[in-house]
């Protein structure tokens, strides 16, 4: 993998990149939209590439693992070719997901042990197996396997967490590292920072990661419960520490506000399951602000669904029968919302890049955030 920085903006963290893997070339910053079990909820791959343009997506070890399974994703030729994106993957390594779904977790030196939420089966997932599975699924970028703690965590927790997200990070690396790609094209591994809302943890914790010398870096336990302002500080605190000329990755975040306050900040990468969750119940994010689609207020309303928007759904439904159909539960409503919010987020990613390379960054963003605040 490689990646170059191309700008900087003058009056903020805000930097636009281009990272270059086995399956092409990603602009950043840039949002990868979540693929959990191998496929973006509702949207097919025409739709991603075509009409999104998505240039790289996510999916998660832990579900996969689950289901379709190893065996599966190994004859199939890795999670690109079972699923046929032939663009750049990015696996998370189930750390999170252990904790959020898994039953019965329980938590040693060795790593985790917890039971499936499918079907209750017992299963253990250790730094080396996780880094053997992420080879399995071949993702492009592979994350390690860390501990998430919540936002609310006490100090004592989160140094104690810390402590056994960089042992095993450690782990990672040395598994990663005597392994190979199983498919022909190679992998990259990266470290996630950990450390809650503690700015020591947080410098520690970053200057670890990158004393190991990795070709990008994920900032993770973000966006779990802490107030917002902690989360933009803690963004800022590890960015001081990370290497500037490497991809830097904010895990699970966010809005589109969150967003640009992240890239001003000098963050890279995004995921976040908002635009296809919410958009499932009905919720699209547009340059104006949010809509509620189930509102009494859009049932007359016969306007494109976002005559700003870069999408064909934007410029070809009606606000109207779109709410009809989120009203009336029919799967083409929140494909709707879905395919909308999704190529929204990569529109204004898109843009961001655009205003940070002509030194507009700044200004642009004081603009964007106050009207994407809005509720219409
Ligand atoms: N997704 C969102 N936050 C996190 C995190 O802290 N760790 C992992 N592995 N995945 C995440």
């Amino acid at each position: 993998m490689d990646f170059k920085l191309h700008n900087t903006d003058d009056r903020s963290g805000a930097r636009t990149g281009e990272l270059t893997t086995d399956h092409g070339t990603i602009q950043t910053p840039i949002f990868m939209p979540v693929g959990t079990l191998g496929s973006v909820k509702g949207v097919h791959q025409h739709e991603l590439k075509e009409d999104v343009d998505a240039e790289i997506i996510l999916g998660n070890t832990y579900h996969l693992y689950l289901r379709p399974g190893l065996d599966v994703l190994e004859q199939a030729g890795g999670l690109h070719k079972f699923n046929g994106w032939d663009r750049p993957i990015l696996t998370d390594s189930g750390g999170f997901q252990v904790f959020s779904l898994a039953e019965n977790r329980k938590l040693t030196e060795e790593g985790a042990i917890f039971r499936s939420h499918i079907d209750g089966s017992k299963h253990m997932f250790t730094p080396e197996n996780v880094m053997d599975t992420q080879r399995t699924i071949g993702a492009d970028i592979i994350m390690a396997f860390d501990e998430c703690p919540p936002g609310t965590s006490s100090y004592e927790y989160a140094k104690t967490s810390l402590g056994l997200t960089q042992r095993w990070l450690e782990r990672c690396v040395d598994r990663f590292d005597s392994t190979e790609g199983k498919y022909g094209y190679s992998q990259t591994l990266f470290p996630i920072v950990q450390g809650c809302v503690y700015k020591d943890l947080r410098i520690k914790a970053a200057e670890h990661a990158a004393s190991l010398n990795r070709e990008g870096y994920a900032i993770g336990g973000l966006a779990v419960g802490e107030p917002t302002q902690d989360m933009y500080d803690m963004i800022e605190v590890v960015n001081q520490v990370l290497p500037v000329d490497k991809p830097r990755y904010l895990m699970g975040v966010g809005t589109p506000i969150n967003i640009l306050e992240a890239i001003s900040r000098g963050v890279d990468m995004f995921d976040c399951v908002m635009p296809t969750r919410n958009g499932r119940n009905g919720m699209i994010f547009t340059s104006e602000g949010t809509l509620n689609m189930r509102n009494q207020k859009w049932a007359n309303d016969f306007s494109l669904l976002d005559p700003n928007g870069t999408s064909y759904v934007d410029r070809f439904y009606s606000k109207a029968y779109v709410r009809h159909l989120i009203r009336s539960n029919e799967l083409l409503g929140g494909q709707i919302c879905s395919i909308h919010n999704l190529a929204f987020y990569l529109w204004l990613v898109r843009e961001a890049r655009e205003q940070i390379n002509n030194g507009t960054f700044s200004d642009w963003k004081e603009v964007m955030v106050e009207k994407l605040g809005r509720r219409l």
